[in-house]
């Protein structure tokens, strides 16, 4: 089955994005939408088939899809974002996977944004933030569990998502800031450290042909994962780091 990556469309409303710290000054809808736009061409590029959620206007962080579902195995996940004025994001999505997976929902007072999901092989790891509580966590285990996979609840350190600080360049190795968790979770996998002050740094994106996409303006980062061997391709995503957002928010992967 080919890779299939789902995106969505940067919303007229994008400068009105949840964001920690006002962006100042204020987010520009039109250089995202450019942004937005390359980042599509380099998933193409990497070798997935993009399938396009139609954008909402009135959903100013739904270009953050990644949030909306996870799949887990032969299953997805349509979650139930953290943040409330991101919950009416998820039934389209839900709708465009639906046609692939059976959908399972998660119910109140369970909590999950896809933020917090990272699945290497057959270990799961649900961040324990802000925006994804226990029940939350029990409901990507009520799936995966039965599917074969182990689920690991991990306190999610000074960052947003899990994966605001983390990601995984291929099955077994493991991209990490300090900032994200405890470095004993990943005990067993191989674990490069990302330097520096920002644990966006670590967010990078598995190509479908393996390479790995870093965004411009990590050239740190992008050294070291090629040191490591991996091909790295950098796409520009500075205006929606303004509204909190990595490359991994800005798709759901189904390889
Ligand atoms: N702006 C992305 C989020 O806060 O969910």
């Amino acid at each position: 089955m080919a890779a299939v990556a789902l995106v969505r469309g940067v919303p007229a409303s994008f400068a009105e994005c949840v964001a920690a710290t006002p962006p100042d000054p204020p987010l520009s809808q039109e250089v995202a939408a450019e942004q937005h736009a390359r980042y599509v061409a380099a998933l193409e590029q990497g070798g997935y088939d993009v399938v396009a959620v139609p954008a909402d206007d009135d959903r100013p962080d739904s270009s953050f899809i990644e949030d909306t579902a996870v799949v887990i195995g032969a299953r997805v996940l349509a979650t139930r974002p953290g943040h409330p004025s991101r919950r009416d994001e998820v039934a389209p999505v839900a709708g465009a996977l639906g046609g692939r997976y059976p959908v399972h929902r998660v119910r109140a007072p369970a909590m999950i944004d896809g933020g917090d999901f990272l699945k290497m092989g057959s270990s799961v790891f649900v961040g324990r933030s802000d925006r994804t509580n226990d029940e939350g966590v029990s409901a990507v285990a009520a799936i995966a569990e039965p599917q074969g996979l182990s689920v690991t609840s991990v306190p999610v350190g000074r960052v947003l998502h899990l994966k605001s600080g983390l990601s995984a360049l291929d099955d077994s190795t493991l991209l990490w800031h300090p900032n994200a968790c405890d470095r004993s979770v990943f005990d067993g996998f191989d674990i490069v450290e990302v330097p520096g002050v920002d644990p966006e740094a670590a967010n990078v994106l598995r190509l479908a042909d393996g390479r790995i996409l870093v965004a411009e303006h990590h050239q740190e980062t992008a050294s070291l994962v090629a040191a490591r061997g991996f091909g790295v391709v950098t796409v520009d995503v500075s205006e929606f780091a303004r509204a909190d957002g990595g490359l991994t928010c800005l798709s759901i992967r189904i390889r």
